[in-house]
């Protein structure tokens, strides 16, 4: 099936002067250090590098202590990036995360950010033949779905023909792959219908996968774009970067310069804001950056508010108690925390909730309701707004309230507003702060908008990510192969 339909008015980059490709200068990413694997399947890259690319260096900081695995800057490495490899004719499996959004009862696309963020690498690839990748949330799910909507929205982001194939890897698929021609993108079905993409795993382990075994033969080359699921050890992210040569993506590469920037020398003061339902993705960072020095101040909203007001002995409402009582553990590391960095950690000085019919009051912190508080109060919310305005770098991940619901937005809105008209370097993650940013129309006065949530918070909590480790490796292997 060929899809041109142009779904979203998105705007088509002009195609790149591949005349006088050169390499690119040394992209040093700081990642922990590597081992080393055996590879059974693993394809050479004889005739796909531009250039020799020398054996590998391992940089160490001063001053940096061996032995803490945690540590950025423990080594540098490198991986290939699409200046590096030569994509005429190839065909190349691209791995994206164009996991979208979508009306639970019409699968209509309702964000298609993701979608737009892969036009560059396309318009990149033009040249290749190439079979895109992408999952689409998770089995069991109402939004888990086949990416048709997503193939056909493709088709307005590029110039290339679009098609899609109701399979992964059977052989129907398989056959379709074979038949790609150049300036063709033949988009699989949602990857997550194979039972062995759901699964992390050891990259060995992936190696010897139905998936990667089927699809990998098929391939010149291997694209991980899918800075988004860098954080997942799949077959499509490690296993294929383990079977195949491989190169990150136009989008991979300017997301790990733009977040991991953040680790490495921050303009001061530099702000993060943390919000959002979940606190053990948001706690493993604030103690990272505070430990490492990267942060001068830390705005809580949501529910890593709530605990870290619990965790300085404040008492919440009745409701707020109640979704404590499992985050025994969080409350624990938060109050140690805290009582290392209390003029670092800003908690709300009032909170918003909803009065008998609903509607918005604000209460000190001292005097909360019975009710569970949906956002940040007034107060704090200048407060937050003046700190985010003289900020050089401000980082915002999670929403500060729920900020669906009407008269409740007014934290995450404002601040985010705010952000906006800052002169700073902003940068903001998480599909509700990014979703929000879009449709307040602001999103364009950021100057980094992650299309990740929890790559982003891995790699802000010092974790590796594991398509970016595989990529390393990958390069590595390459770098040990004589070019053409
Ligand atoms: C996301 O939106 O978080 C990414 O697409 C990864 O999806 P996952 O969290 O279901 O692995
Ligand atoms: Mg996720």
């Amino acid at each position: 099936m060929v899809l041109q339909k142009h779904v979203s008015g998105c705007s088509v980059p002009d195609p790149p002067d591949l005349s006088n490709q050169i390499m690119s200068p040394a992209l040093w990413f700081p990642f922990r250090g590597l081992t080393k694997l055996s590879h059974p399947g693993k394809k050479p890259a004889q005739g796909l590098l531009l250039k020799s690319i020398g054996p590998r260096k391992i940089k160490r900081k001063r001053n940096q202590k061996k032995g803490n695995k945690r540590t950025l800057g423990l080594s540098s490495h490198k991986f290939l990036t699409l200046d590096d490899v030569k994509t005429s004719d190839k065909r190349i499996f691209l791995r994206v995360d164009i996991n979208v959004p979508l009306d639970p009862s019409t699968h209509q696309i309702l964000d298609d950010t993701r979608i737009k963020a892969v036009s560059d690498t396309l318009a990149r690839l033009e040249d290749a033949r190439v079979v895109l990748g992408s999952h689409q949330s998770r089995p069991g799910k109402d939004d888990f779905t086949n990416l048709q909507p997503h193939a056909e929205a493709l088709a307005g982001c590029c110039n290339q023909q679009v098609m899609f194939v109701e399979d992964v890897i059977g052989p129907h698929a398989r056959e379709r792959i074979t038949k790609v021609e150049r300036g063709q993108v033949l988009v699989l079905d949602n990857l997550r219908f194979c039972a062995e993409e759901n699964v992390d795993d050891k990259p060995e382990k992936l190696l010897k996968t139905h998936f990667v075994k089927q699809l990998s033969p098929l391939f010149d080359l291997n694209v991980n774009d899918a800075f988004a699921t860098a954080h997942r050890s799949q077959p499509s992210i490690v296993g294929l970067t383990e079977a195949l040569p491989s190169a990150a993506g136009r989008l991979m590469e300017k997301e790990l310069k733009a977040v991991s920037g953040l680790l490495v020398e921050p303009r001061r003061p530099c702000v993060y804001v943390l919000g959002g339902a979940k606190v053990e993705d948001k706690v493993p960072v604030i103690e990272h950056i505070l430990t490492r020095d990267k942060a001068d101040k830390i705005l809580l909203g949501g529910v890593p508010a709530k605990l870290f007001l619990k965790a300085m002995g404040q008492k919440l409402s009745a409701e707020d108690e109640k979704e404590m009582v499992g985050l025994q553990a969080d409350i624990k590391k938060a109050k140690s925390l805290a009582l290392k960095y209390r003029d670092k950690i800003e908690v709300p000085v009032d909170l918003a909730y909803g009065d008998a019919r609903g509607k918005r009051t604000d209460r000190g912190i001292d005097a909360p309701l019975k009710e569970s508080a949906l956002d940040i109060g007034a107060k704090t919310i200048e407060k937050y707004s003046k700190a985010v305005e003289g900020a050089a770098t401000t980082v915002a991940n999670g929403p500060l309230g729920v900020f669906e619901r009407d008269g409740f937005d007014l934290g995450t809105r404002q601040v985010l507003e705010a952000m906006a008209k800052s002169n700073g370097y902003t940068v903001i993650g998480g599909g509700h702060l990014v979703g929000l940013a879009s449709i307040l129309g602001i999103d364009e006065r950021f100057k980094h908008v992650s299309t990740a949530g929890g790559a982003m918070l891995s790699l802000l909590s010092g974790q590796s990510l594991p398509g970016v480790d595989a990529l390393v490796r990958a390069a590595d292997r390459m770098r040990n192969q004589k070019p053409n």
